[in-house]
């Protein structure tokens, strides 16, 4: 019988590899708590959690996810639309010859975008991807060890790592509340949470968690389904001709290449998961990637297909914290690949170049996708 939940001795991590397993642990925020830094005994000093919606769980999650929706409403995002092909157009007209799409295309977009939106200047990117790369993809080994505070000392040295990045975002929520502006920066340095201001700490693990999964993230999205077209030349030419399966497609990409491989929680209290029973205080590995070709729920789960309907895979989460970038990652990806399609009428891998792939134990890219183009 094939088991959906097992207990990996090595590491000290409970592991969840079905759909239906994931989702009642995702659909359970007071079992299985976001809090990971608490199993290390994370000093206050060194907090990365508060304030970082992420890792928070309720009542206060619910009072900063609240915030950070007035930032992200249906309206705001729609209100991008037209900056978001303006900019995808100017990026693409850049191109003369051959495409990369990660520098092209894949990286700026995304990172432009959500600069622009938070108010830090666009021409810091290259920062921004510096900091993101060792936030996403450190390749840490994700375990509930600690003998001998190996995991605490790297919560630690990330704290410190990120520290540049901490004091940069501070510098511009400073310069806000002396002069503010109409971006989300200025938004939030007002903001009020039970009568009070943000503090600094949270303010800046907000915006972290804003500025840093808000891009890498749409990169690998957009990289990953034109390495699924290319995948699937026989969908891609479908597409091509009929531009409503796009979203479909982009849907499973996400399902068969989740950007986000994995997602932690902590038990909380001793709980039954899968026909196992889960001690309280372990750390439970959500496998997104795997429930995502779950054939209980998926039929034919290895196949692309863009008509899958209804297509339930958790890349972006579910429950409280489902992505909230959500809809602006989708939107990017429909027009930035709408556009790459209009614009070139072959984007095929070339095997004398190969695209350079990323996988890590958190997520799966490629940091280089060469494209022939005719
Ligand atoms: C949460 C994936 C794009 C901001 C999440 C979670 C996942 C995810 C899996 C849930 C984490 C958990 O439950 O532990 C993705 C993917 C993206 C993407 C695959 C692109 C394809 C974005 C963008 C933004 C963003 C563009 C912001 C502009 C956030 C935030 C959270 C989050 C703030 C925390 C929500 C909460 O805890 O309430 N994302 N994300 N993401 N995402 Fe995204």
């Amino acid at each position: 019988m094939t088991t959906h939940v097992h207990y990996d001795d090595r590491l000290g991590t409970w592991n969840v590899t079905g759909h239906p397993e994931m989702l009642s642990a995702l659909n359970d925020p007071a079992t299985f708590s976001s809090n990971i830094p608490r199993l290390f005994g994370e000093h206050p000093d060194d907090r990365i959690s508060d304030g970082n919606l992420v890792q928070t769980d309720p009542p206060d999650h619910r009072k900063l996810r609240s915030l950070a929706n007035t930032a992200f409403t249906p309206k705001v995002v729609a209100a991008l639309q037209p900056r978001i092909v303006e900019l995808t157009t100017e990026l693409l007209d850049a191109v003369d010859g051959d495409l990369e799409l990660v520098s092209q295309l894949a990286h700026p977009l995304p990172v432009i975008v959500i600069a622009e939106l938070l108010g830090v200047p666009v021409s810091d990117r290259e920062l921004f991807r510096q900091w993101a790369d060792l936030l996403l993809l450190n390749d840490g080994e994700f375990t509930a060890k600690d003998e001998d505070g190996a995991q605490a000392r790297r919560f630690q040295e990330m704290a410190a790592a990120l520290q540049p990045m901490a004091d940069y975002l501070l510098s511009h929520l400073n310069e806000r509340r002396t002069r503010p502006r109409e971006d989300l920066l200025t938004r939030l340095v007002q903001a009020e949470l039970d009568g009070e201001r943000l503090t600094d700490g949270q303010l800046v693990n907000f915006t972290t968690v804003l500025l840093l999964a808000g891009h890498i993230t749409t990169t690998m999205l957009l990289t990953n389904t034109v390495l699924c077209l290319d995948e699937n030349p026989e969908h891609a030419a479908k597409i091509r001709a009929d531009r409503s399966l796009l979203p479909g497609a982009i849907e499973e990409s996400l399902r068969l290449r989740s950007p986000f491989n994995v997602l932690a929680r902590v038990t909380a209290v001793e709980t039954a998961l899968g026909g196992q029973v889960i001690p309280a205080d372990r750390m439970v590995l959500l496998w997104a990637n795997q429930a995502n070709r779950d054939p209980r729920v998926f039929a034919r789960p290895d196949e692309f297909d863009p008509l899958r309907d209804p297509n339930p895979h958790l890349s972006f989460g579910r429950g409280i914290h489902f992505c909230l970038g959500a809809p602006l990652a989708r939107l990017e990806g429909r027009i930035a690949l709408n556009l790459l399609l209009d614009r070139f009428p072959v984007l095929r891998t070339d095997p004398a170049d190969p695209p350079v792939l990323t996988a890590t134990t958190n997520s799966t890219g490629v940091s280089r996708l060469p494209l022939r183009t005719a």
